[in-house]
């Protein structure tokens, strides 16, 4: 079920987010438990195989939906474009308070993408679904012009980060102004972050460890180190 308490398109003062086998929480009215999410109960992978990593609630997907709800008015009335969305939770949150959002993952992952409008459905979110497969150009790409793009635990597997960073580069110059803010393990000191704004011509705004913004209560149930990172281009094109 989906509850907010005051009409979207103002600020939310509560979200309840249902996703299959998870339900989340975000308020800011201070009620101790209910001030966060709630319950992060059995997520529902069925293989550890690659096709499935979109069915799954990743950590680094709780860490980044916190940090959208935390920075809520810089959401409203934005436009947003998820990477890699899997589950969803961060464009969720940023649907709920305002944003328009369009949620992507894989083109070919249709198990993905139905699951996708479903939970958007479930919790009556209104988000475009669109199939979007890093380092393709198809065309509705082109028309995408986001004011933020998110994406959490993109940046786990090293043969793919020629191919995101070509999208995100792409959106990026696509929209002056534009911003990307994506949450990942950081196995690398920041040698890997350094490496990529180099390598793409891009800067880095701010660099958050993941749990330095989440509430303890939420922090409880989530391991490793995860930091945040806001990334812009290196020279920003005229408007
Ligand atoms: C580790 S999961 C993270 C899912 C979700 N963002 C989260 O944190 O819960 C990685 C996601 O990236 C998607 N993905 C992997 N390769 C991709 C590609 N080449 N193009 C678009 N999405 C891709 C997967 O389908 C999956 O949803």
């Amino acid at each position: 079920s989906t509850r907010v308490r005051r009409p979207a398109t103002t600020l939310a003062l509560c979200a309840d987010l249902t996703l299959p086998g998870n339900s989340f929480t975000y308020t800011n009215d201070g009620s101790g438990e209910e001030d966060g999410f709630r319950g992060c109960s059995s997520a529902f992978r069925r293989n550890n195989i690659e096709e499935d990593y979109g069915m799954f609630v990743w950590p680094c997907s709780v860490i980044l939906a916190e940090y959208v709800w935390q920075q809520r008015p810089r959401f409203s009335r934005s436009r947003v474009v998820e990477l890699g969305a899997g589950t969803s939770l961060p464009g969720l949150v940023a649907a709920k308070v305002g944003a328009h959002v369009t949620l992507t993952d894989i083109a070919h992952n249709t198990e993905v993408l139905d699951n996708i409008q479903q939970i958007c459905s479930l919790n009556n979110a209104n988000c475009t679904v669109l199939g979007l497969t890093w380092g393709d150009w198809d065309e509705p790409v082109f028309d995408l012009h986001p004011d933020i793009i998110l994406g959490a635990d993109v940046l786990y597997d090293s043969a793919k980060f020629d191919d995101l960073f070509a999208t995100v580069t792409f959106l990026l110059e696509n929209s002056p102004g534009a911003v990307f803010i994506t949450t990942y393990h950081n196995r690398s000191g920041h040698h890997l972050i350094e490496f990529l704004m180099v390598k793409w011509g891009l800067k880095c705004l701010k660099l958050l460890d993941g749990f330095s913004f989440l509430p303890s209560c939420k922090a409880d149930s989530l391991q490793g180190n995860i930091q945040l990172v806001e990334i812009t281009l290196e020279k920003g094109k005229p408007k």
